[in-house]
């Protein structure tokens, strides 16, 4: 069907259309299994971008969906007014699982709100009101988040306070200098960022980071929401750099495409009634969703999945441009299945014939960028098609 027009008439009346601010691709999702998608004509994709990083066990995952329909059948949602069991076991489950038992939990919808709240409740803290954040950052699209965000197209006026200053990646110096100042409230950072085109945080800077968020009583908080949840092979990044932050903010793939975020938060930190809340945060459903994920990561060892293929796939699509069989490929990144593929050329090209004609979903990143985020359930069988299929578009 055409588009309709805003106010387009239909048989009389009015019809509602969407608020266009999504360029899509003319292909509707019908159905998904593991690391495969069908369209509604029956075309099957293989999809190696996970409806942008949030499919973590795989589509459909028989048990996540018993989990979730025996607890909606159950009861899918009741306030936080009320003890909520299935919180404290998610709560329990996820600190056992992340190596962070000694931290709480505090749950809410998106990957936006837990950066909202990171940054809020560092402010509570310490009562500062600047925030650190690194050039090409991406946290999210609400106030403070996307304030924290560094692409002046999707700071709205009203956005645009002043709280954050946009420092350059592994170069220490220009934060000591700003962290010296004493006023700083929270530094906030992707270990590997995502949006920004997979680029990788070092050792010695985020220890330095540490060491000097320390010293000067400012918050250190880890946006693992496209990073973390066993994406890179542990189930935290920042863990393979030797660090532990004072809150860690995690939302994607804790549900498995069921809205859903958190925020890990450091004893440090006491918490006080009614200084954070939400309404849906922490609901029956999500939970007992949120606790399928955690089980089927664990009896199918997902994290150890996605450092094993993920180092296989890095590695294979350096020795193939090594060898020559990937004209335009210029630098292969990233950690898990966390990859950045960097082109010479756009990746629009590739990336359209890959869907078209390989029948294969991949995600992007800035203009040369191709950023592969699958389920972390991915076989070595689905990464050399991939390979196979990259290599051909390519050719
Ligand atoms: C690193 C990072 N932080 C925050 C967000 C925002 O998450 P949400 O879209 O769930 O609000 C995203 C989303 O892509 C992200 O990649």
């Amino acid at each position: 069907m055409a588009s309709l027009p805003f106010w387009g008439r239909l048989g009389g009346g009015y019809i509602m259309n969407l608020f266009d601010v999504y360029p899509l691709f003319d292909i509707a999702i019908d159905h998904g299994k593991g690391c495969h998608v069908w369209d509604d004509k029956g075309q099957e994709y293989l999809d190696l971008y996970g409806g942008h990083a949030v499919i973590s066990i795989g589509h459909c995952h028989p048990h996540y969906v018993e989990a979730m329909t025996k607890q909606l059948n159950k009861l899918g949602f009741y306030s936080n007014s009320v003890q909520n069991p299935l919180q404290k076991e998610l709560a329990a489950r996820l600190g056992k699982a992340s190596g962070y038992e000694d931290y709480q939990l505090f749950l809410i919808n998106s990957g936006a709100e837990a950066n909202e709240n990171a940054l809020k409740l560092s402010s509570f803290y310490n009562g500062r009101t600047r925030v650190l954040s690194l050039e090409k950052a991406f946290h999210g699209r609400t106030s403070l988040a996307v304030e924290a965000t560094n692409n002046p197209k999707i700071i709205a006026p009203i956005n645009a306070n002043g709280h954050v200053t946009y420092l350059p990646i592994n170069d220490i110096q220009p934060w000591k200098t700003e962290l010296e100042k004493g006023d700083v409230c929270a530094v906030i950072i992707e270990c590997i960022q995502g949006v920004g085109g997979i680029r990788m945080v070092t050792q010695e800077f985020m220890q330095q980071l540490r060491t000097l968020c320390d010293q000067h009583n400012t918050v250190l908080i880890c946006d693992e929401i496209q990073c973390g949840y066993g994406r890179s092979g542990k189930f935290f990044a920042h863990q393979h750099l030797d660090v532990k932050p004072d809150m860690i903010t995690v939302a994607k793939g804790i549900c498995n495409g069921f809205p859903m975020g958190g925020v890990l938060i450091s004893p440090k930190f006491t918490p006080v009634y009614g200084q954070l809340g939400t309404t849906f945060g922490g609901n029956h459903l999500g939970c007992a969703g949120a606790i399928a994920v955690l089980d089927v990561m664990e009896e199918e060892h997902l994290v150890e999945n996605a450092a094993q293929v993920g180092t296989y796939l890095i590695n294979t699509l350096k020795a193939e441009q090594a060898a020559g069989n990937l004209p335009h490929v210029v630098d292969v990144r990233g950690e898990g299945l966390m990859i950045g593929i960097e082109l010479d050329i756009p990746y629009k090209g590739p990336r359209l014939r890959l869907i078209k004609e390989e029948h294969c979903f991949t995600g992007c990143s800035g203009t040369n960028v191709i950023r592969l985020l699958p389920p972390l359930c991915l076989s070595m069988e689905e990464a050399k098609q991939f390979i196979e299929k990259f290599k051909k578009v390519l050719k």
